[in-house]
């Protein structure tokens, strides 16, 4: 349940036309609504109600400072997986002892600034990651809070690229491996082992992969209970998936009530990472049309919006639903929406049937909340689109449009030219 809506033909987000935004700020533009994200952050949490848990949102689906302000002010934690993003959740105001630090590359600056800032807890995702733990707690005095990333060997049935719970993935620690890298840990001077964690993939549209992966996430727990190692979180993860067209994921009260049922009466504070859940559907992305063009065997809807926008496309032949900012009345047609991008892999929707558009009508990229902006890039040097909230009435402008002064800014020419 998103808040864009069509009324009397004109889609709206929330109490604003989606058009008044265009004529103010120019295209192309991601818009953001609050009202959604609060919904989505609130369904999430509540789901959950009567469970020990910390929901930590995953900042990497979205880390415009106003989206974790609001969400930090709805109680969210953070999981992180750099330095940028604990930098940004910190400014934003997420209590350190509500960050979650994953990822399988954290350098000692990341590391140091993580121990410095006093992070609830490293996700670990190998042994020389937690030896150069140990050695940077115990240069800068400090106890780092550990729990070991186990890669369960689960199929989250998602695309190959988002999967990481299978043994063939870089993520994680199997589970026999787990068990001696946790004693290995229990013996460390700096290091205070605090929880267990796993996440196997990201849209995930069914719950078995879950179960199975929590499972054998409580087995080892029980195992690790019997070595006179206690757990205190357990952090699933995020990975539940959204409808972008005719999947049907799992709610989220279904997905924590799957939870709940296997945890039995395990006593243990829960961790989720909802990334994709929360912001996906509450944000789009919306374009011009520049030029129609009729190939031979195809017709083109040419946008100022290209991969360099929105790289789902092209990444994971990822379906956006595109839909006119004005409905119009007419034939339909069908066509690829591409960019302006000289590759042919620059499209933002391939084969679509839309009512008739020409040159200036808006369109919108739906659920591009997640994965988008922060997945844009200035290719060809292109200018980063602006970033916009509404929320009832209001809307503000979160992210000005990059600018040409911005492209170059950083740059210099050596004295050697
Ligand atoms: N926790 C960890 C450790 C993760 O690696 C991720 C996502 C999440 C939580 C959040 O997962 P979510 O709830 O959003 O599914 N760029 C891809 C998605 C990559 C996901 C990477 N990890 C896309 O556009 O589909």
């Amino acid at each position: 349940m998103h808040y864009f809506q069509y009324h009397n033909n004109e889609m709206y987000c929330e109490d604003v036309p989606v058009q008044t935004i265009a004529r103010q700020v120019g295209t192309p533009f991601y818009l953001y609504s609050h009202a959604t994200l609060t919904r989505h952050f609130k369904a999430f949490n509540d789901a959950f109600e009567g469970l020990d848990r910390l929901v930590c949102f995953s900042a990497k689906a979205n880390t415009s400072m106003a989206v974790l302000k609001l969400l930090a002010k709805l109680g969210s934690g953070l999981d992180i997986v750099s330095g940028g993003e604990l930098f940004r959740g910190l400014k934003a105001g997420f209590s350190p002892d509500h960050i979650v630090y994953s990822g399988v590359g954290k350098r000692v600056d990341e590391i140091d600034f993580a121990l410095e800032a006093g992070i609830l807890m490293f996700n670990i995702e190998s042994l020389e990651e937690l030896e150069l733990i140990q050695l940077r707690a115990a240069a800068l005095h400090k106890k780092a809070f550990v729990s070991i990333r186990v890669n369960p060997d689960v199929d989250p049935k998602t695309h190959p690229y988002i999967s990481t719970g299978l043994k063939k993935n870089k993520f994680g620690i199997d589970t026999e491996s787990a068990l001696s890298a946790y004693q290995r840990a229990s013996r460390m001077s700096h290091i205070s082992i605090v929880g267990i964690d796993c996440h196997i993939g990201s849209q995930i549209t069914e719950i078995q992969p879950f179960e199975d992966a929590l499972k054998s996430l409580k087995s080892l727990i029980q195992r690790l209970g019997t070595m006179g190692i206690p757990i205190r979180y357990l952090d699933m993860g995020g990975g539940l998936g959204i409808t972008y067209r005719e999947e049907s994921p799992p709610q989220p009260f279904e997905y924590a009530r799957a939870i709940s049922n296997v945890l039995g009466d395990l006593k243990i504070q829960l961790i989720l990472e909802p990334g994709r859940v929360i912001v996906g559907n509450a944000g789009i992305l919306v374009t011009q049309v520049l030029y129609r063009k009729k190939g031979l065997v195809k017709e083109f809807v040419i946008t100022d919006a290209g991969m360099n926008d929105l790289m789902r496309p092209i990444l994971y032949n990822a379906y956006h639903e595109a839909l006119p900012v004005v409905q119009s009345s007419g034939e339909p047609f069908t066509a690829d929406i591409v960019g302006p991008i000289c590759e042919t892999g620059d499209f933002l929707a391939q084969d679509r049937q839309l009512t008739p558009v020409q040159s200036g009508d808006l369109l919108a990229l739906m659920s591009a909340g997640a994965y988008g902006f922060v997945m844009s890039s200035n290719y060809c040097s292109r200018l980063r689109a602006a970033e916009v909230m509404v929320k009832g009435d209001q809307f503000a402008v979160i992210k000005n449009r990059e600018t040409y002064a911005d492209l170059i800014a950083g740059e210099s020419v050596p004295a050697f030219i």
